[in-house]
């Protein structure tokens, strides 16, 4: 489907690197249609050793050359000076997919000085095993082809919502920094087995089995949370009793805050 596009990505870390397996996994794209850059040597022979057939190399300007996509996917503080080493060498039919958190499709065009399609994404690190939770927002020179293109590409490594950009701060705090609450959650889980005696490993092997097989139940049925919860909660029960601790502390008001600081923080890093 996608056999006329050249992908560069530019930074290909771990969110790069997953979104080219994905696509290379998902047939999307024959290795040869991707171009991948970094500065390291060693890590650019790494990238040609688990996807042989792409192009590697740390010139950006001649990666750029040519791609008919470039995926920006440096971290936030490199991404002025890779545009401007590759501004010259991207064009108006160049679709820009950024992966950048907190800087905005405004913030894009203008650094590439020109009017090209943007498309802002959040994914999460989740991707590297294509079970990402992205969503995409188009800049103004962004038309549906160019964000059905980018969904596209996401959909490789997982899901992806479409959302106006003023939505991507709070999409930071939920489900780009998500991940980390949930590691935090399975870590409290393992010890928590510990404590009751149970063996590292097999604590940690159920706490996190628990944690996807929960997440599969709610999204595969589309159940609300609450209806699962009360089949757990027998009157009486084991399970009961724990989520009445858990209310006690606060768990849900936690969770809200956690995610509004994490929201408040992208914004103030965008300063926009
Ligand atoms: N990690 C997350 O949870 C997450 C979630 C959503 C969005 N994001 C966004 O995704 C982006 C990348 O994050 P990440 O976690 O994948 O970071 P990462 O693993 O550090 O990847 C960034 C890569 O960029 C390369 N790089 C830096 N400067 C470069 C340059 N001038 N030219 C070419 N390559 C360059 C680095 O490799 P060398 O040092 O070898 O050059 C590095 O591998 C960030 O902007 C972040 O905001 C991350």
């Amino acid at each position: 489907m996608l056999q006329n596009e050249t992908v560069t990505v530019i930074g290909a870390g771990n969110i790069g690197r997953a979104l080219i397996g994905g696509l290379i996994e998902g047939h999307e794209f024959e290795p040869a249609q991707l171009r991948a850059t970094r500065r390291t040597e060693t890590a650019l022979k790494a990238l040609q050793k688990d996807f042989p057939g792409i192009s590697t190399t740390s010139d950006n300007p001649a990666a750029v050359q040519g791609a008919t996509m470039v995926i920006l996917a440096v971290k936030p503080q490199n991404f002025a000076g890779v545009i401007e080493e590759i501004k010259d060498n991207v064009h108006p039919e160049t679709l820009v997919i950024s992966v950048l958190a907190g800087i905005t499709t405004h913030t894009l065009e203008e650094a590439f000085g020109q009017k090209i399609p943007v498309v802002r994404t959040m994914p999460n690190t989740p991707a590297i095993v294509d079970e990402a939770a992205s969503a995409i927002t188009g800049g103004q020179f962004a038309k549906s082809k160019h964000l059905e293109l980018a969904k596209h590409i996401f959909q490789a490594v997982g899901t992806v919502e479409v959302v106006p950009e003023y939505m991507m701060d709070a999409i930071t705090g939920l489900s780009g920094s998500g991940p980390a609450y949930v590691y935090m959650f399975i870590e409290s889980l393992t010890d928590a087995g510990v404590k009751q005696g149970l063996p590292r490993l097999t604590a940690f092997r159920l706490a996190s089995q628990t944690v996807y097989g929960a997440a599969k139940l709610v999204r595969d049925t589309g159940k609300h949370p609450a209806i699962l919860r009360d089949e757990v909660t027998t009157p009486g029960g084991t399970a009961i009793a724990a989520v009445a601790e858990l209310e006690a502390h606060g768990i849900r008001t936690m969770l809200i805050n956690a995610v509004a600081t994490a929201s408040e923080r992208s914004a103030e890093l965008s300063g926009e």
